[in-house]
């Protein structure tokens, strides 16, 4: 405190000493005031110039929710018109780094689609299966379909899902029972044909990501140590099967008490088989068998790696901006949780984990996860760079 007396002007200090204390309080007021203005006006200037960048027009338009129609003509750039009709607000005043680009967005949305389809149509799977209506989150008050991929921000869309079926957000704060569940008591799994029904008519999406990253992700948080009572007993049955008492000595963990990850992979190529296999536990089952993109064109096809994005297009786009607030990164505890346990080093536990195993297990792993890759367009390459060469 008493520095800042040294920074009055002498004139202040000569002040005779009744009047000081109210000068003191003067000068401190209008600084505050002053403060105050300059705080506003940035985050004013900040609203329009980030709106102006997103360059979105929030004039209510005929555009069908479900449909994918840019709207724009050659002098409003990517104009895109939510259902609300509501004056887009901005939630959280921080400065932000992620602007971007609509048209820019809306065209590698675009990309992403086409790429699935492309491989679907090589690989001769757009024209045989069913869709796997099990894995489905129909709302249909909202318009909103998800395939729910466990491990790639399924807690934080189970969390909105959530907020969609009435929940209030204190009530989900405070409550122990499972969001899986709750959510399926407003959002029961839906037969194929309300699948195919509701599909016309709303904004469908999934989140995939790296599908590796995804794999050591469900090892470390299911199998690894055996935190989980309903993975024990399959934990006891690998570490049976596949650990030989010659083994080499794990460099993790000298004495894991579950199967190693090299243990794990043995288990899931061998089950596997043949890469059309569907019976996979659901926190790895492939994309394509789990979500079934060849047989459900979604809307959007979301990515963890770019997901502040592509969340924030598919709420507007749904025009569900005053349910599912933008926060970016707050109010979502378990998505932050997972972030920290998985995305601050993942260089680091990619080479740790995937250096155990050898090239001839990364191939038959590869032969199981490679139309993931391919579909949502992720490179292996690296990992044939991290395993062990065969002896
Ligand atoms: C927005 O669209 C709805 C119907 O979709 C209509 O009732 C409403 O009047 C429109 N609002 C504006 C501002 O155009
Ligand atoms: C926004 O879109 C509406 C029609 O969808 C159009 O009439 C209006 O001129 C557009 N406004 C701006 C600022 O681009
Ligand atoms: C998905 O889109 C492709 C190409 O646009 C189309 O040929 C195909 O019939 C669509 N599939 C479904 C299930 O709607
Ligand atoms: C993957 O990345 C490597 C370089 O790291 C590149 O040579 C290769 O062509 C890429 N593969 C695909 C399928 O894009």
């Amino acid at each position: 405190m008493r520095g800042i007396y040294y920074f009055w002007p002498r004139l202040l200090l000569r002040a005779s000493k009744k009047y000081r204390s109210i000068l003191h309080t003067f000068v401190f007021l209008s600084a505050g005031f002053g403060y105050c203005i300059l705080l506003g006006s940035y985050a004013y200037s900040r609203h329009h110039q980030l709106a102006r960048s997103r360059n979105i027009n929030t004039t209510n338009s005929s555009t069908q929710n479900g449909a994918m129609q840019n709207t724009g003509s050659k002098t409003q750039k990517a104009t895109i018109s939510f259902k609300s009709g509501k004056v887009i607000q901005l939630v959280n005043n921080e400065p932000e780094d992620d602007g971007y680009d609509l048209e820019d967005l809306e065209s590698e949305l675009e990309g992403r689609r086409h790429r699935v389809w492309e491989v679907c149509v090589a690989r001769g799977l757009n024209t045989e299966g069913k869709p796997n209506a099990w894995e489905f989150f129909i709302d249909p008050t909202h318009s909103l379909i998800w395939c729910n991929i466990f491990k790639a921000a399924s807690s934080t869309w189970l969390y909105n899902f959530n907020l969609l079926g009435g929940y209030k957000e204190k009530y989900l704060r405070q409550s122990k029972k499972n969001p899986l569940v709750l959510a399926r008591s407003n959002f029961p799994r839906p037969t194929i044909k309300q699948l195919q029904e509701a599909l016309p008519k709303s904004l469908s999406f999934l989140i995939v990501r790296e599908p590796f990253e995804r794999l050591l992700s469900a090892y470390r948080n299911k199998i690894e140590g055996l935190p989980h009572r309903f993975y024990r007993k399959m934990g006891r049955e690998i570490v049976a099967k596949y650990r030989k008492s010659n083994s080499p000595p794990n460099v993790i963990n000298p004495t894991p008490t579950g199967p190693t990850f090299s243990e794990f992979v043995n288990y899931i190529t061998d089950t596997a088989g043949s890469y059309k296999v569907t019976k996979f536990d659901e926190h790895w089952a492939p994309y394509y068998s789990f979500c079934t993109p060849c047989q459900v064109n979604f809307t959007v096809i979301a990515k963890l790696e770019t997901l502040t994005r592509d969340q924030e297009y598919i709420i507007r786009r749904a025009g569900l901006e005053n349910i599912l607030k933008l926060s970016r990164h707050k109010d979502r505890p378990k998505m932050i949780l997972n972030k920290a346990r998985d995305g601050k080093n993942t260089n680091d536990l990619t080479r740790r984990y995937y250096g155990q195993l050898s090239k001839k297990q990364l191939k038959k792993l590869h032969y199981i996860y490679g139309l993931d890759f391919e579909m949502f367009g992720y490179n292996v390459t690296k990992y044939y760079e991290i395993v062990k060469e065969d002896t």
